[in-house]
């Protein structure tokens, strides 16, 4: 144990050495797919948004897994190329993972005799996907780098890679995650919030992770790619407010649009895009499409409708200014990847994502 606890140090503060640029305010950006090694920069995090530090930084694979970066790009690219809408799912699968009990792939975990898994929750359960994907790259991270580089982390670095090969900003990408040894059913039931949120409550699930109005404001533009399922927008088409009406903040064209998706019995699992417009690129058309009344769930209409200016100018901002998006998106990615990550002995590098070992 002290000879493992000394080459930790000792790998830890050479990576900490060996990045060379420091970041200021904000993450720098770039297109492209940042460097080689694991960091996607090589910069030294500095806590972005005014969180503490949480212990994860840019080069913690640069001495061991430099390649970890290039494996989960090369695992990504064919995957998107072949269905381009699993960048959505697996940006998703990041957000569903901080969520509850912190960054620490417990939603990947399968059933276990001492717990249930997180699959199962009413938010994840026929909604969640990526997981094979997730599979494939650690099964080529495991012949490279045997027992080194976690899940957890994984799940940042296909966030992040994702992003990018839908067309959105690249930042540096603090890592060091390690793997939780459960899950949390009902931690994924409680925090993940639900599509028919008001903006209040939107604003209480992110508070509960420490996150802001312009946290959630620029993640939701998360929902510039992807699909939703009939049954999370359907009352908003038939019965918003319980009185058999559709929701009002609903422009007319796409609600007879989406009337035909999604029919008032059955269809539930009928997909509809998030964004419309460019369902499958990363850009600001969400949020120009929620100023027009598009917006597809009640809670991406209710960041403008939802009566809190802060929501509201950001909304507005972020339509008129795709660069301050991808500032924002960004920086509020960095945020929620550092929710409260297990570092240092706790926690462990699963050699499976599905299973402790
Ligand atoms: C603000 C609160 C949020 C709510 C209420 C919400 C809700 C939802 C719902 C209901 C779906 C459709 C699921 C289905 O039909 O099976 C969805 C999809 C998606 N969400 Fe969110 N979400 C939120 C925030 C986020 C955040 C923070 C991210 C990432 C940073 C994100 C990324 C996505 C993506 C990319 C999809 C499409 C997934 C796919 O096509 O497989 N969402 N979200």
């Amino acid at each position: 144990m002290a000879s493992f606890k000394l080459l930790y140090t000792t790998l830890t503060l050479l990576a900490l050495l060996s990045s060379s640029t420091f970041c200021s305010g904000f993450p720098s950006f770039h297109f492209g797919w940042g460097n080689g090694g694991g960091g996607g920069g090589g910069g030294v995090s500095r806590p972005i948004g005014g969180r503490k530090y949480s212990g994860l930084f840019p080069g913690f694979y640069s001495h061991t897994c430099p390649q970890a970066n290039d494996i989960v790009m090369s695992v990504l690219e064919k995957a998107i190329s072949k269905e381009p809408r699993m960048a959505a799912s697996l940006l998703r699968l990041h957000f569903h993972d901080c969520f509850v009990q912190g960054c620490d792939a417990s939603v990947l975990l399968d059933d276990h005799p001492t717990f249930k898994s997180e699959k199962k929750s009413v938010p994840n359960k026929n909604s969640l996907r990526g997981f094979e994907v997730i599979d494939e790259i650690k099964s080529k991270l495991e012949q490279t780098c045997p027992e080194t580089v976690s899940c957890a982390d994984i799940l940042a670095l296909a966030a992040r890679g994702s992003t990018i090969l839908s067309g959105g900003p690249n930042w540096e990408l603090p890592l060091g995650r390690r793997d939780s040894k459960k899950a949390s059913l009902n931690g994924s039931n409680k925090n993940i919030p639900p599509p028919n949120s008001t903006i209040q409550n939107l604003l209480t699930f992110f508070q509960r992770q420490g996150l802001n109005e312009v946290d959630l404001v620029s993640l939701s533009g998360a929902h510039t790619i992807g699909m939703a399922r009939c049954t999370t927008f359907k009352q908003r088409l038939y019965n918003q407010n319980g009185n058999n009406q559709p929701d009002s903040t609903l422009e007319r064209s796409y609600y007879h649009d989406l009337k035909s998706v999604c029919p008032k019995t059955g269809g539930d699992s009928n997909i509809s895009p998030l964004d419309r417009t460019s369902p499958m690129t990363f850009d600001n058309t969400y949020f120009k499409l929620i100023m027009s009344g598009k917006g597809l769930l009640t809670s991406d209409q209710v960041l403008l409708s939802g009566n809190l200016g802060k929501t509201m100018e950001l909304v507005k901002h972020f339509a008129d200014d795709h660069v301050l998006f991808f500032r924002h998106f960004a920086q509020s990615m960095v945020k929620m990847g550092n929710i409260s990550p297990i570092t240092g002995y706790k926690g462990e590098v699963r050699k499976n994502c599905r299973r402790v070992n």
